[in-house]
């Protein structure tokens, strides 16, 4: 599949760094074997450092102490502009990718640093200071990248919250990173739809005593809600001046954090420090995807999730490329709009979910087949296991056989990719469906039930990181303990990911999915113990229990069980009203595909829920349960599939 002209590493300058090594083979075994020297060449290489470290790395997987390029100093924002606007201002950093096609807004590296030295310089004017926490709840748009940038500018941390959450996530999000300001827009516009943000951060703040300052941008000037805190962004924008002296920061302090789910509690802080993410995104970026200077980078995901962060922001704006803000949908005004804004704005990788690959199999391929898709070369996705349909289609159909097409796992905790068809030697074969290979520095392990490794190849367990690597998360928030116990204890001295894998014959990674109370929604992440919560609020309900099942498009639907309290009776206006306290609570993608009302669950004597039997149901392959013996009322489970709900 690589052209004839590729370079051994993807990366020509590999090469002359590590001259040592002629082959991928070789590189990989370097990287893993000799890792502070791997990483810190290219961090001396790649970043531009205030003050040189003195260290590569000290890392302890027993205690989940990380740290990456010890003793340097940089500011993140000098590396994703500066450096740029020095050699080409007028070079194009952001294409904003507006919902109406055809209405798309460029922004060069010029004008993208004064727009962050100015909300920096708004940021400070509140008194945002180093370490304080931002909160910014905005769709993709340039002001909300500047916004990201101003805080690394000036030290603060970003917390950014994917704008389809309601105001009670985000008031949590605030709440518990104490956020002192939060930057919002007027109103949201996505598939031709108005989305309240400003009422929604008002509602959120009302319980948020930390925020003293909510900084609104205008997207459609449109009156809304107003509150004592409110700040137009764009005028007091106007007031600063353009430039602002970066911080000099330490490679360990924070950069941002972002909240994601995990199968038990409150949604959690992960947090990423300065240096080695930036390494890692940025490597990552260019190594994956092939992404070179004048390319045009297509990552459609909102900024609210990790991919928008490392490859949307952070990875191409520091290897000085124009990345796209897609501020739409797949399917608006039609299902082509993928592949017209392809055509129109010559994007070179396209990365995307496979959630929406298929979704637009099912709309049919003269949707893409109208449009001239000749500039792709890369073709990337992210976010779930890819089934092999989903990915001949974004092969033949998309990439007419011509790009390269990549399946990345990663996670939010990674900071950035870490298994992926490449980098890899050129003509090396890619599988359909796997994302096989390690990255540089990336040290797979498959772990069996009972804690063993499995060193053969053909095995099935659970997916773990064996060795530190810069982007790594460095704790959760306010809560270093849980993130020991969460990632570092279930297989001691290991990085556990949650995730089940297979090492194929030939070595081959392939994903199967979550191992924990996690489901995957569109490749959005979702513990079913926050949807339980949000259904126990509605003063109907005694219990619940929510599981995944396979969903075609979504790859995981929402399997709701219910118990409602004695005296209620389920009438019609029941299902919506559960519905609601979950748009309520959570957001909508959270919303339960299915709900069945049911009169007991199927537990243990001890009183644990056999979730396994959920699952079952759920899936409607309830001809192979297993065990049901050890259940403290084995005739729960008839009642579960006599009343079982037919999948949407
Ligand atoms: O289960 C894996 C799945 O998404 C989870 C991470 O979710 P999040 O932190 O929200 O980050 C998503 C974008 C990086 C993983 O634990 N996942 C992600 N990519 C893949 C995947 N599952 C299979 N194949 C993938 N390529």
């Amino acid at each position: 599949m690589d052209s004839p002209t590729a370079s051994v590493f993807s990366l020509p300058e590999l090469r002359d760094i590590f001259p040592g090594c002629t082959s991928y083979e070789e590189l990989y075994n370097f990287s893993i074997n000799e890792t502070d020297v791997f990483w810190g060449t290219l961090a001396r290489l790649r970043l531009r450092w205030s003050r040189n470290f003195e260290r590569v790395s000290d890392c302890d997987m027993e205690t989940g102490l990380f740290r990456w390029f010890i003793g340097g100093q940089l500011n993140v924002s000098v590396n994703c502009v500066d450096r740029h606007k020095e050699k080409d201002a007028n070079k194009v950093a952001l294409i904003w990718e507006k919902d109406e096609p055809g209405q798309e807004e460029r922004v060069t590296y010029g004008e993208l640093y004064t727009m962050m030295n100015q909300i920096a310089n708004v940021l400070k004017s509140h008194g945002v200071l180093k370490g304080d926490r931002v909160a910014i709840y905005m769709p993709a748009c340039p002001l909300a990248v500047a916004s990201m940038l101003a805080c690394a500018r000036i030290g603060a941390v970003h917390s950014v919250v994917f704008a389809g959450f309601s105001a009670e996530a985000l008031a949590s999000r605030i709440i518990d990173a104490e956020a002192k300001v939060v930057i919002t827009a007027d109103q949201g516009v996505r598939g031709g739809k108005l989305i309240e943000l400003k009422k929604t951060v008002v509602t959120a703040v009302a319980n948020c005593p930390s925020v003293t300052a909510i900084l609104v941008a205008k997207r459609t000037g449109n009156p809304v809600v107003s509150s004592q805190l409110d700040v137009d962004l764009d005028e007091a924008m106007i007031k600063e001046s353009g430039e602002c002296e970066p911080a000099v920061l330490d490679s360990e302090d924070l950069l941002f954090m972002l909240y994601t789910s995990g199968s038990t509690g409150n949604p959690k802080g992960v947090a990423h420090s300065q240096a080695g993410y930036l390494l890692y995104a940025s490597l990552t970026h260019k190594l994956v995807f092939d992404c070179n200077e004048g390319d045009i980078f297509g990552c459609v995901a909102d900024i609210g999730w990790i991919t928008g962060h490392s490859y949307v922001v952070y990875g191409p704006l520091a290897n000085g490329v124009t990345t796209l803000l897609f501020e739409s949908t797949p399917t608006y005004p039609d299902p082509g709009r993928y592949w017209e804004t392809v055509q129109r704005l010559k994007v070179n990788q396209f990365y995307t979910a496979p959630t929406a690959i298929r979704l637009l199999i099912k709309h049919g391929d003269e949707h893409v087949e109208k449009y001239d898709l000749s500039s792709l070369r890369t073709l990337g996705s992210v976010g779930e296991p890819i089934n092999v349909e989903a990915w001949d289609w974004y092969n033949k159909v998309v990439g007419k056989e011509k790009c390269v097409v990549v399946d990345t796992w990663w996670q939010t905790e990674t900071g950035g990719i870490c298994i992926s068809p490449r980098p890899s030697a050129p003509g090396s074969e890619i599988r359909p469906g796997m994302p096989m290979r390690p990255m540089y520095g990336i040290s797979p392990a498959i772990l069996s039930e009972k804690g063993e490794e499995l060193h053969n190849n053909d095995v099935t367990g659970a997916l773990c990181l064996k060795k530190p690597w810069p982007g790594m998360a460095r704790t959760i928030y306010g809560a270093h303990g849980r993130f020991l116990e969460t990632y570092y204890r279930p297989f001691r001295g290991l990085y556990f990911t949650g995730d089940g894998a297979i090492r194929h014959s030939d070595g081959y990674y392939q994903i199967t999915g979550r191992m924990d109370d996690v489901i995957n929604v569109s490749g959005h992440r979702l513990g079913t113990a926050e949807v339980e919560n949000a259904l126990g609020q509605h003063p109907s309900v005694a219990e619940s229990a929510v599981v995944g099942y396979p969903h075609d498009i979504k790859g995981e639907g929402i399997y709701a069980y219910v118990i409602l309290k004695d005296g209620f009776v389920a009438d019609t206006k029941t299902e919506s009203e559960l519905k609601g306290i979950v748009r309520q609570k959570i957001a909508a993608y959270a919303l339960p595909d299915v709900i069945q009302i049911c009169t007991g669950l199927p537990k243990t004597r001890s009183g644990k829920i056999m979730r396994r039997i959920l699952r079952k149901v759920a899936a409607d392959q309830t001809e192979d349960l297993g065990d049901i013996s050890t259940l403290a009322d084995p005739s729960v489970v008839e009642d579960l599939i006599a009343h079982h709900r037919t999948l949407i």
